[in-house]
């Protein structure tokens, strides 16, 4: 069929359903939601048997769901309505949520339903059970439905649905999300916090100024101080007193600013408070906030790094590279470089680089730190001769991120999960991170040229199939992580293990002599120094759009197939 996915942005969950759509063979065209008449004129062009909303922030036009069926995909169960419906369950604590596709009519979010699917509600970030649960459910229910529509099925009316839970829920205000720290337990504290992740987080203050606060984790060892004040920090959070113990603040917006690391948002009040640092790399056994953390187990070592959004600063790279650079001196033959849960890594700190220019700095000098970071942790990362590196992505990674976890000997990705391996979407950045060394000796350098030019999302499976990963796993995370740590033990426990290493070794040797590491960095670096700095501002506009988070006013061309030129006559 020919499908339109009509959406807010091109976010994870419409990437994974346009995805997984082609996949099963079907034509696949995006327009944005900017107003009626682009939708409309996106209509007429495409001529869609089907249109598919998998993220709206507004009711499609009548003159668009009258002609034809649009599936709208609501993040709630059956019967729930309105705009904060992951919101309400997670700070009401429901104990399994689920995901509903129903027929756009217009009423918003009461049309029949073509397919609902359900989960366990996760007590995490709101931000992260989208990208999993939500985005899984939103996956089987899509593909339900519209398997339902191409076989002439009807939808059910939401009125004779059987067991239909959810009601008409208003929009959370930040009056419902209020936290009173004389009052609130650390629970509350941080279902709160994460009811409002990441966007549009609690209105509250820090050190006496108003702030909207984001990513918070438990501190299970008790801290001294009065309830709601700030008593320590630890590389990018702070840590906040409540009534019954403590919990890290990560992330901070101040009136009119951006989204930034706490300690970075509050810089001059954080310097001034006690550090709690840890001091080694070894993941901690009491519950705290441990953004790089080191575990071994049956010969194989295990690297996290827990960074928010997968943004990766200039400290963050250096302190990464410094535990990489240790974790390399331990006893195993295999290292696992796991991410985070939600991102393994989305290349450099866009939103850290944008402060530069907010503070006098400049935004160039930072990139260039930043880039220069990054590659010296890729380069770590390469340089290793006495271990079998695994890049193993349990989360999502983009841009630069995507071209870090190829520095890796073997890339493994759990199913569901997206790379976006290419940089040109942010004002035509070329990108670095050795990637011209990286990704021709993987996909040939007409699949490099390709990759970079297409610009789409890989599914895992589809890496796999092109060589840009080298195994899919295990869907389900708890499945997907004792998949992982059994296919490092036996690749740690393989006889020809020292074989492998000595192969490796001497094909990093011939490599070099071909062409040395510092030539590919040389020559990315020119170009990105003429991004940085260059005549042209394209990368610090688009830079300034994204974290800004300016509404886009047209839809890429790359996604919107049905605009080029010619598209008719090929169709
Ligand atoms: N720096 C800072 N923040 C970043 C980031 C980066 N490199 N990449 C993503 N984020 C943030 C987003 O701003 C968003 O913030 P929010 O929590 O305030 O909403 C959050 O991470 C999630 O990003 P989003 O775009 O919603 O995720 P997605 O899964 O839908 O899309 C990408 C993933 C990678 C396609 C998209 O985030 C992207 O293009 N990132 C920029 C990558 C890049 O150009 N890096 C620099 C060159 S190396």
């Amino acid at each position: 069929m020919r499908i339109l996915l009509l959406t807010h942005a091109f976010n994870s969950l419409t990437q994974r359903l346009g995805a997984e759509l082609r996949e099963r063979g079907h034509e696949i065209s995006i327009e944005f939601d900017i107003a009626d008449s682009v939708a409309e004129e996106a209509v007429a062009l495409f001529g869609p048997d089907l249109i598919v909303a998998p993220y709206l922030r507004r009711a499609i036009p009548e003159s668009i769901w009258k002609r034809h069926v649009c599936l709208v995909v609501h993040p709630g169960i059956v019967g729930d309505r309105g705009p904060s419906a992951l919101d309400w369950a997670l700070q009401e604590g429901a104990a399994a949520w689920g995901v509903t596709v129903l027929q756009a009519e217009a009423e918003m979010d009461a049309g029949p339903v073509w397919a609902t699917a359900e989960f366990p509600l996760r007590a995490a970030k709101k931000s992260s059970v989208y990208r999993n649960e939500v985005t899984q459910a939103a996956t089987t229910a899509v593909l339900s439905a519209v398997d339902k529509f191409a076989a002439g099925q009807s939808p059910t009316p939401l009125a004779a649905w059987p067991d239909a839970r959810g009601r008409l829920r208003p929009l959370m205000k930040q009056g419902d999300r209020g936290i009173d720290w004389r009052h609130d337990d650390s629970a509350t504290v941080l279902c709160k916090i994460n009811a409002a992740d990441g966007f549009p987080g609690v209105a509250d203050s820090l050190f006496g100024q108003p702030c909207h606060i984001f990513d918070a984790w438990p501190e299970k060892v008790g801290a001294g101080g009065t309830a709601g004040e700030v008593v320590a920090r630890r590389e990018t959070a702070l840590l906040r007193r409540t009534v019954d113990g403590a919990v890290w603040i990560g992330h901070v917006k101040r009136p009119d600013g951006i989204k930034l690391p706490a300690t970075l948002a509050f810089a001059a009040e954080a310097v001034a408070l006690p550090e709690a640092k840890l001091d080694a790399w070894w993941r901690v056994d009491h519950a705290t906030w441990q953004d790089i953390a080191y575990e071994e187990s049956a010969g194989v070592g295990f690297l996290h790094f827990e960074f928010y959004n997968g943004a990766m600063s200039t400290a963050q790279c250096r302190r990464l590279r410094a535990a990489l650079a240790w974790a390399k001196q331990r006893p195993v033959k295999v290292l696992v470089l796991l991410g985070g849960a939600d991102f393994w890594s989305n290349g450099i700190h866009l939103n850290v680089i944008e402060a530069a220019s907010l503070d006098d700095g400049s935004p160039a000098d930072e990139s260039w730190n930043n880039i220069n970071a990054m590659n010296d942790l890729a380069l770590e990362l390469i340089e290793t001769g006495d271990q079998i590196t695994v890049a193993a992505l349990g989360g999502n990674a983009g841009a630069g991120g995507c071209f870090l976890a190829r520095a890796a000997d073997r890339v493994w990705v759990r199913d569901g999960v997206l790379q976006n391996p290419h940089y040109k979407n942010m004002g035509n950045l070329h990108g670095s991170e050795y990637w011209t060394y990286l990704l021709p000796r993987r996909v040939g350098a007409q699949g490099a040229r390709d990759i970079m030019r297409n610009r789409q999302p890989l599914t895992a499976r589809q890496a796999v199939a092109i060589g840009f990963s080298d195994a899919c796993l295990a869907a389900d995370p708890p499945a997907y992580r004792s998949e992982v740590a059994r296919r490092a033990a036996e690749l740690a426990a393989a006889p020809d293990i020292d074989a492998m290493l000595a192969a490796k070794r001497a094909q990093r040797a011939r490599d070099e002599a071909k062409k040395p590491l510092a030539a590919y960095r040389a020559e990315e670096l020119a170009h990105m120094r003429r991004n940085f700095y260059g005549f042209d501002p394209s990368y610090h506009v688009a830079r300034h759009h994204f974290v800004r988070k300016s509404l886009a006013s047209w839809t890429p061309r790359h996604l919107a197939r049905h605009r080029d030129l010619g598209w008719k006559v090929s169709a």
